[in-house]
């Protein structure tokens, strides 16, 4: 259903790996709204994945960018820049990694250096690619950036591990940064809550299908899927939320307001 909600809008997206990812279905979808688009992932992702699949659907450049290198992002929005033929309207941060998770480490039982690594992969990137953009003066008036997170930011979903604080430093980032962004030329930040969703990162995560089906039980809605993520990615790009900003939106199938559903005890 393309209605031209993003014609004329340039962007870059970080963190399409494969066709299950947000990311790749976000490419998808504001390409067919009319936009035009710097694909990015890390130098590993590139070469496991097939991004450039999706760049040659969609007709878009792929940048290398280590997401924690500040020298890598300077490179990958001075070029984005002149690719694209000037300032960006939205950025897209779908990125997030837990060597801890990985390595089956218990929550208890932490491995604190790769703790940091996860927060820097996973959260101060975030706040990395936001200054780079700032002090580029990168951004459109009226742009939009975003970033992926998921509830485990505000309770408790045990197996999550540290990707939990890592969300919520993320969102953290999006309410002060959204501040200086906003002052600066009315751009605005956000972070969607997303559902379980069956992915590379997501299934990382211990009992992930088990887990996966609960939320599906618990969600009258049943768990929002990443191409249902990606449209409301477009909403958030488009010029019909300008005064949607500093907010975690909550994008779950109506799991977060769930008390009691009798179906899951049948589960
Ligand atoms: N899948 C879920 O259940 C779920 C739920 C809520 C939120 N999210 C979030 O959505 C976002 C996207 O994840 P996904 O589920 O599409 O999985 P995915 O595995 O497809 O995407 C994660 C991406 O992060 C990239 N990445 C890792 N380290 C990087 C680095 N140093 N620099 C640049 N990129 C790097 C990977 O290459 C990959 O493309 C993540 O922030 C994730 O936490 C996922």
């Amino acid at each position: 259903m393309a209605n031209g909600l993003l014609e004329g809008k340039v962007g870059i997206i970080f963190g399409a790996l494969d066709e299950k990812s947000i990311a790749w279905q976000t490419a998808l979808k504001c390409h067919e709204q009319g936009a035009k688009i710097v694909l990015t992932n890390a130098p590993v992702a590139l070469r496991m994945g097939g991004i450039q699949d999706l760049a040659d659907i969609i007709g878009a450049e792929v940048i290398p960018a280590d997401a924690t290198s500040m020298e890598d992002l300077d490179n990958l929005i001075v070029k984005s820049q002149e690719i694209l033929g000037g300032k960006l309207d939205f950025i897209l941060h779908s990125i997030g990694m837990s060597i801890n998770v990985r390595k089956k480490k218990e929550y208890t039982d932490l491995n604190h250096d790769w703790m940091l690594k996860t927060f820097d992969i996973s959260a101060i990137s975030f706040h990395k690619v936001m200054q780079t953009a700032m002090k580029l003066d990168a951004m459109n008036e009226w742009g939009s950036i975003v970033a992926l997170s998921y509830m485990a930011a505000q309770r408790v979903f045990p197996d999550y591990s540290e990707m939990a604080e890592s969300k919520a430093l993320l969102e953290s980032f999006a309410r002060s940064f959204g501040y200086h962004w906003g002052k600066k030329s009315k751009v605005r930040v956000n972070t969607i809550s997303q559902s379980p969703t069956m992915t590379t990162a997501g299934s990382g995560v211990k009992g992930f299908s088990d887990f996966y089906s609960y939320s599906d039980t618990m969600s009258p809605l049943g768990n929002a899927s990443s191409q249902a993520c990606a449209d409301y990615c477009v909403t958030l790009f488009s010029d019909l939320t300008r005064m949607v900003t500093m907010q975690n939106l909550l994008h779950d199938g109506g799991f977060s307001s769930m008390g009691m559903e009798p179906d899951v005890l049948s589960l």
